[in-house]
């Protein structure tokens, strides 16, 4: 399988610079000025276009179990709808229940991945404690390449990880060599201000920012990060959405501490009168944790983006349909948390990140591919165009103009948070693997086609054991 990218501009993290881009046997074997083409080669005229890394989402939740019902977006149609959008890699997460066995939860995950279409890998959830759980960290590590947990400190009576949970995996993962990432909100006081919102009868949507506020997971987020700063060890916030949680990652950081922060575009963009919205599929719709939050918060977003605080960008796809959302309408606690974009991450960051002048492409490369790969230790068969690494490149067109919505998009969910955006920029085609997966709007996603990927342990910046 041999694929010829010719007449682009090559836009890595680092640098950018006119060159043709040849793809054998999934790898990207030469780069350079008018390769000639091979027999039998797919030509792909790249003109006037870019040639970036594919993006990698290194937070995606795929045929999920959560909140009494399971996650529309099956590992097929996820990767398939990502690859629609010029991402090429996710890394999703194994959630064993409380009690549940580590390995036989990474295994159920890995049998449900086996329909990819896109490359994959894995953090695992730590959400209980015993010597069982200690001795699966290491064979996870050592044996199957999960090289970070995930920690929720939020999700009280089901899956949440108290100060003591927090302190024992830190500490094993700094032996093992892998990174803790948190979902960081104080699940005792969330817990609290949902319990007096019902009492006092406010049920809907809208209760679900206020029993969610940023000093929550201002909270949450300098706690784990303060656990990890007395452990050692480096951290990692997933989905940080408030000032708060941005100014703890910041703080810690001007200290010396090494903290990489996630951002979602949802959290970049939406604010939270979405949940003040009379029309309840629209208002649960947007019900994820953290919740959206107002234009203060979002600033504070981009800045840390900008100034390198923070560091990666992803979706948490976490996608549930209407009659999903339904299962809270009497109480909010009930709407199942979760919200898709997989498919729309790149556009979205593209056009209000590159073409408001926030971002330049490399720095768009940086936050949509480069670190995520090098944070978790992918790098650089993924996040770089450079030879020996895998063929997944995205052909951006930066002129292209669409309007986003749950009516053509590709994601298996009935709605889109960013329904009628327009949107200038987008994935003319995706190369995955070194095939073409989107050309020109038409899919060609199979089923099976993505591969587990496995991480080594000891990323450059973990302190040697
Ligand atoms: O609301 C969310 N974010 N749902 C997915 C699970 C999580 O907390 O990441
Ligand atoms: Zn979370
Ligand atoms: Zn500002
Ligand atoms: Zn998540």
């Amino acid at each position: 399988m041999t694929v010829l990218l010719k007449g682009g501009t090559v836009v890595n993290a680092d640098q950018t610079f006119r060159a043709d881009v040849l793809c054998q046997n999934g790898v990207i074997s030469a780069i350079g000025p008018d390769l000639e083409a091979p027999a039998g080669a797919e030509l792909i005229d790249a003109g006037g276009q870019l040639l970036m890394p594919g993006g990698i989402d290194p937070h995606t939740h795929m045929e999920m179990p959560f909140m009494g019902t399971v996650t529309s977006e099956d590992f097929y149609t996820g990767t398939a709808a990502a690859l629609a959008g010029g991402t090429t890699s996710i890394i999703d997460f194994v959630i064993p229940d409380p009690k549940q066995p580590l390995m036989e939860a990474y295994n159920l995950w890995r049998e449900r991945a086996q329909k990819a279409a896109a490359d994959y890998a894995f953090h695992v959830a730590i959400t209980w404690w015993d010597d069982s759980v200690h001795r699966d960290m290491e064979t996870l590590v050592k044996e199957h390449g999960v090289a970070s947990f995930k920690h929720f400190m939020a999700y009280k009576n089901a899956i949440m990880a108290d100060d003591e949970l927090l302190v024992q995996s830190f500490t094993r993962a700094l032996e093992l060599g892998a990174l803790p990432t948190v979902h960081a909100e104080n699940g005792e006081l969330v817990f609290r201000l949902q319990r007096e919102l019902l009492k006092k009868g406010i049920t809907g949507p809208e209760a679900h920012p206020l029993s969610r506020p940023p000093e929550v997971e201002g909270e949450a987020a300098n706690r784990a990060i303060t656990i990890a700063k007395v452990i050692g060890v480096p951290i990692y916030v997933v989905h940080v959405s408030s000032r708060d949680a941005a100014e703890a990652i910041e703080r810690a950081r001007s200290a010396g501490q090494r903290v990489f922060g996630e951002v979602l575009p949802g959290h970049l963009l939406i604010d939270d009168s979405v949940y003040r919205d009379k029309d309840f599929v629209r208002a649960a719709g947007h019900v994820m944790s953290p919740p959206f939050r107002s234009k203060e918060h979002q600033a504070a977003l981009w800045h840390g983006l900008q100034s390198g605080q923070l560091h990666t960008t992803a979706t948490d796809h976490c996608c549930f349909c209407a009659p999903q959302k339904a299962l809270g309408r009497d109480d909010f606690t009930k709407i199942p948390n979760g919200c898709g974009g997989v498919e729309d991450r790149l556009a979205v960051l593209w056009h209000h990140g590159v073409n408001s002048g926030r971002f330049t492409p490399n720095e768009f490369v940086r936050i949509t591919s480069a670190n995520a790969a090098q944070i978790f230790n992918l790098y650089p068969r993924k996040g770089v165009i450079a030879v020996g690494s895998d063929a997944d490149i995205v052909v951006w067109d930066p002129t292209a103009t669409r309007t986003l919505s749950a009516k053509t998009h590709h994601q298996n969910v009935d709605f889109n948070i960013f329904e009628g955006m327009t949107v200038t920029g987008g994935a003319t085609h995706t190369v995955s693997q070194g095939k073409v997966m989107w050309a020109d709007g038409d899919l060609r996603a199979e089923r099976g086609a993505g591969r587990y990927l496995p991480r080594p342990a000891f990323p450059s910046y973990f302190p040697a054991q």
